[in-house]
């Protein structure tokens, strides 16, 4: 399978929607490579998110966040999984939108709330109420994700096998992808 006229893909979703689990198994499918722009920031920096967001704030992190798309997203032939908040900024729009395929992977709360349970490492979740903090969420970057989504996925606890199957032969219904 081979992707057409783009060349690459991002992926974006509100935390928890399986971006890397999914993206790491559709990059091998069809060949190209899996980044992740939080992975990169964290390479770069050394240290987690977490600790970005308590040393430098969260503009400071998206600062990072914007910088480090816009390099990403002249690379080719890859699978670019975006943090949640990735669509938050104009210019990170601007660019997901123009640069590749965007695949908006859209989970529902029950789902978002089962894979977080025992999350401790992402800095916007702790000390709030999950449930509500996701449906805040989802009101606000929903029309966002939307703006800038090629393909919308949804997501729930099928395995990630059964997820891309579907995701594909959506992409191959719309001509995104060929069989070769
Ligand atoms: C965020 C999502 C996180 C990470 C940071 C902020 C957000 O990425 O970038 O904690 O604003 O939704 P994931 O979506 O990969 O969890």
């Amino acid at each position: 399978m081979e992707l057409r006229q783009h060349a690459s893909i991002f992926l974006v979703g509100p935390m928890a929607s399986g971006k890397t689990t999914l993206g790491k198994l559709l990059a091998k499918r069809l060949g190209l490579q899996f980044l992740d722009t939080d992975h990169e920031i964290e390479k770069k920096t050394g240290v987690s998110v977490r600790v970005i967001f308590e040393m430098e704030g969260e503009p400071a992190f998206r600062d990072r966040e914007s910088k480090i798309l816009e390099t990403l997203s002249h690379q080719p032939s890859l699978v670019l999984a975006t943090g949640g908040g990735a669509v938050l900024r104009p210019e990170n729009r601007q660019i997901l939108a123009t640069r590749g395929l965007v695949i908006y992977l859209k989970p529902d709360i029950e789902t978002q709330l089962k894979r977080t349970a025992d999350d401790r490492k992402r800095p916007l979740l702790q000390n709030v109420d999950r449930r509500a903090f996701f449906q805040a969420l989802q009101r606000t970057r929903d029309p966002l994700y939307q703006e800038v989504a090629d393909v919308t996925v949804s997501v729930d606890n099928r395995p990630g096998k059964k997820m891309i199957e579907v995701m594909l032969s959506m992409l191959q219904r719309q001509e995104w992808i060929t069989e070769e």
